[in-house]
């Protein structure tokens, strides 16, 4: 049986020195490479911090399985066990151009079920975390359940490429959809887009193309506070799998699928 509080613990420990590792690393000169296209960037701090965090859970953990965007951790078909699905940082383009708004991101999960999530945002020092069943909290304090803002009022996270063409959505709807909202906002780390709703400085996320390192934690973070998180055809997400992502507060959920993304 695993015990939790322990590995809340070390998480925690773990998040804390990693963040030292990455802002140490501001005074350096990065190593900076190319994976799918010359703007999806990695550098050696990505692989580092990867790397660190596998070193530190197969010490301790050894039973449970990991996910890493950088390759390190295993290659899964199934998602039976504790796995943990790990984005050493998200928003590697800001890491490099911004030394601002990234995140590294966790969710630790039980044959499927999410058990704790966390989103630290290294720079301003600003954790989210969610142990599934107890709270979601921001920085230690706890946070209220979400609740539905009219749509009218709501700060919605999407990507503009996403507004210029995508498979998924036609973007007249999206275009209507993001006149008919208050304003629209792109920050570059989805995890902390999620992570943003829980605290309400967004009331929605939108994403075409994610992988399960970049939604594993905020989904922990914004079901634990009642919010909805689903593809923007509103299918449940698959762990090990890419696909599009739509997470919204509740109510607002609905809305903007029925009215906008199915239309
Ligand atoms: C990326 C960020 C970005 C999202 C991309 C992701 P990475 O993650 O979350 O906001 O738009 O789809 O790949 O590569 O910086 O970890
Ligand atoms: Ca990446
Ligand atoms: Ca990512
Ligand atoms: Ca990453």
């Amino acid at each position: 049986m695993t015990n939790w509080n322990q590995v809340h613990t070390d998480v925690l420990e773990w998040l804390k020195e990693a963040g030292k590792k990455i802002t140490d690393s501001f005074t350096h000169t990065l190593q900076i490479q190319t994976k799918s296209d010359r703007n999806d960037l990695v550098t050696n701090i990505d692989k580092q911090i990867e790397q660190y965090f596998i070193g530190k859970i197969r010490e301790k953990y050894p039973e449970h399985h990991i996910l890493g965007e950088e390759g390190y951790g295993e290659n899964l078909h199934n998602t039976e066990g504790t796995i943990w699905i790990i984005d050493p940082i998200d928003g590697t383009v800001n890491f490099v151009h911004q030394q601002r708004n990234f995140s590294i991101s966790i969710g630790i999960y039980e044959d499927g079920i999410g058990k704790l999530g966390y989103v630290y945002d290294v720079v301003h020092k600003e954790l989210y975390h969610a142990i599934a069943g107890t709270g979601a909290y921001f920085n230690g304090n706890k946070l209220p359940k979400l609740e539905e803002p009219p749509l009218s009022d709501a700060i919605v996270g999407v990507n503009a490429t996403w507004l210029i063409s995508n498979k998924h959505v036609p973007i007249e709807n999206l275009h209507k959809l993001v006149r008919d909202v208050r304003s629209t906002r792109s920050l570059g780390s989805a995890a902390l887009e999620m992570a943003y709703i829980a605290t309400g400085r967004f009331d929605a996320y939108i994403a075409m193309r994610l992988s399960p390192w970049d939604f594993a934690a905020g989904k922990i973070l914004v079901e634990e506070l009642g919010g909805k998180i689903t593809t923007v055809k509103g299918e449940s997400l698959n762990l090990l799998e890419g696909s599009t992502v739509f997470v919204s507060k509740p109510g607002l959920h609905e809305k903007i699928l029925h009215d906008y993304l199915l239309k």
